[in-house]
């Protein structure tokens, strides 16, 4: 594939398996002993849904790429979880960082636990894409 394809691919392998889940494990730590009541929303909680964004754009990118240049898993289970997965978690962290965030009454813990969600959720899409071409 085209070496521009494949440096996304790269990009997106590296930023979702080595760079998120740290990021996570230290936007929650930062979250919770930063927190005030009623503050307004602070860099980090309007940064990382942007950041799940931008992954899921560049896999996105790859994935359609891949479809266009023949590779048939990309659009066969269990793979096909990946990229439904990758948008879900997209779109839960706009839910949990936007202004009426469900989690919101859990006050000082809101952000951890949206947090850790949305580790469990990358964490999952991880093991999708690592072993999911195996099968
Ligand atoms: C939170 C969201 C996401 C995370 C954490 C994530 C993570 C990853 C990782 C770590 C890999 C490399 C796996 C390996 O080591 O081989 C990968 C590959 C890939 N991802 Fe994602 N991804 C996400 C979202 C998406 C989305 C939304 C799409 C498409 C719409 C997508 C499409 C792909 C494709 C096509 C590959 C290449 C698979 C292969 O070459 O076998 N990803 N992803």
């Amino acid at each position: 594939m085209d070496p521009i394809f494949a440096t996304i691919r790269q990009i997106h392998a590296i930023f979702g398996r080595e760079v998120l889940s740290v990021l996570i494990v230290v936007a929650a730590v930062y979250l919770a002993f930063t927190y005030r009541p009623n503050a307004p929303r602070n860099l980090v909680t309007r940064v990382f849904p942007v950041l799940i964004d931008i992954q899921a754009t560049l896999g996105l990118i790859y994935w359609l790429a891949g479809i266009f240049a023949g590779i048939t898993y990309f659009l066969s289970f269990p793979f096909i979880l990946h990229p439904l997965l990758g948008l879900v978690t997209a779109i839960v962290g706009h839910i949990f960082f936007g202004v009426r965030n469900p989690l919101a009454r859990l006050q000082r813990w809101a952000g951890p636990v949206a947090l850790g969600i949305i580790l469990v959720l990358v964490l999952s899409n991880v093991l999708i894409a690592m072993f999911a071409r195996m099968v």
